[in-house]
């Protein structure tokens, strides 16, 4: 049995690094008891593991590690890709050994040429990353990293769909339909995870009534969006969903625009969270993924926090994108390790939902816009089973 360590595009690692990295996947072969066969690893850049993806997966984004399974040599597992530049900035982001993480990511590189996939099955990740964790857990005593490994254990990531614009449509004719009602019931059918409607201040698309009757009718999670506003807290005390999101809001805005800002208003949120916590409501502030924002967040008692996309959804540039994604990465980490839950939303869609749904930290999406829109197309039902779909596949 052989490891083949390569270096594709990139400048080799130092000998001992690649000696330690394959003795310790050696001994995790052993602790397998598996047959005795081959496989290789190439260490490159971000550049052709961006290349691989496109070419193979149909994915255009870079990612730390592929593995394609060998099914037809019986003496080979197959071939593992990793970018050694991302997982020296993840290292190094997250103050991990370098070379433990690239035996975590080797293992699951590995854990896929031996037919665990993540990306199948409601309970697959959660098991991939359990026979992971046994793994790092035997061949090092790296707290760091299993701790770090620990936080990405989660069940993968819900969808909660926003209903709202089916009332936009119905609000421009001053009609009584289309009913999102009817759109709640339809989208639970195609898998949503949690109904999302923002009663906003003018009442321009849901009303009061809207929200009692999805509550009523959905057999999952009912979440009110809305401003800090005593009519509306008094609304939410009433009708008890199951979630409120906090939410800034100006009349003039066509959608929300930005986090909420918590700077010197950690007080007054902190007793809205109180009431709302006291009448069994769960409570979620709308921010922006940054440091300061969530560190005060932490002050207010909120139990979740939703992370906002709107500016990753906005940007043209790839390196804006791709700059707006790792703040978010690193918002979830953060908002994390501070013991929220963490949601985001805002301006996600079909075609940008994949890498931001790769972030483990994230378990729920809020959609609303791109779902609604594709409905008129495809239906609710399949409108929601596609962006599920697609959420689950990037889960990594
Ligand atoms: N999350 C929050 C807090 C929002 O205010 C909205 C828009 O109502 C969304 C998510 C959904 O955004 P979109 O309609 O762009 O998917």
């Amino acid at each position: 049995m052989s490891i083949y360590l390569q270096f594709l595009h990139i400048k080799a690692l130092p000998k001992d690094t690649a000696q330690a990295l394959k003795k310790k996947l050696t001994q995790a072969l052993e602790i397998l008891k598996l047959p005795k066969k081959s496989f290789s690893i190439i260490l490159t850049s971000d550049e052709k593991i961006k290349e691989f993806n496109r070419t193979f997966l149909q994915r255009d984004y870079p990612t730390n590690v592929l593995a394609f399974p060998q099914r037809d040599d019986p003496r080979y597992w197959g071939d593992i890709i990793i970018s050694l530049e991302r997982a020296k900035e993840e290292a190094g982001q997250y103050g991990l050994d370098l070379e433990n993480y690239l035996l975590s990511l080797s293992l699951h590189g590995f854990l896929h040429l031996l037919g665990y996939d993540h990306e199948k099955g409601l309970y697959a990740p959660w098991l991939m990353l359990k026979n992971e964790l046994n793994l790092i857990k035997a061949l090092t005593e790296d707290e760091k990293l299993i701790k770090f490994l620990q936080r990405r254990e989660y069940m993968p990531a819900k969808l909660a769909v926003n209903v709202d614009h089916v009332a936009t449509v119905r609000e421009a004719r001053k009609s009584y339909y289309p009913d999102p009602v009817h759109a709640a019931v339809l989208a639970e059918l195609g898998g949503a995870d949690g109904i999302v409607v923002h009663l906003r201040l003018d009442r321009r698309h849901i009303k009061e009534r809207d929200v009692k009757i999805i509550k009523e009718i959905i057999k999952t999670k009912l979440i009110l969006e809305m401003a800090i506003d005593p009519e509306l807290i008094k609304f939410a005390q009433e009708v008890k969903p199951y979630q409120v999101t906090l939410v800034p809001e100006r009349v003039e805005e066509i959608t929300t625009e930005g986090g909420m800002e918590l700077e010197g208003r950690v007080e007054e949120v902190k007793k809205v969270v109180k009431v709302l916590n006291r009448a069994g409501i769960k409570v979620s502030l709308f921010l922006n993924p940054d440091e300061k924002t969530l560190e005060l967040a932490k002050k207010t008692g909120a139990q979740i926090v939703e992370l906002h996309t709107g500016m990753y959804a906005e940007a043209v540039e790839e390196e804006k994108r791709l700059e707006e994604l790792a703040r978010l990465e690193r918002g979830a980490h953060l908002a994390k390790d501070l013991g929220f839950i963490v949601h985001a939303g805002h301006g996600l869609n079909y075609e940008n939902i994949g890498p931001v749904a790769a972030i483990p930290e994230i378990e729920e999406f809020s959609i609303g816009h791109a779902i609604v829109g594709r409905a008129i197309m495809v239906g609710m039902k399949e409108a929601v089973r596609e962006m599920k779909e697609l959420i689950l596949r990037a889960r990594g």
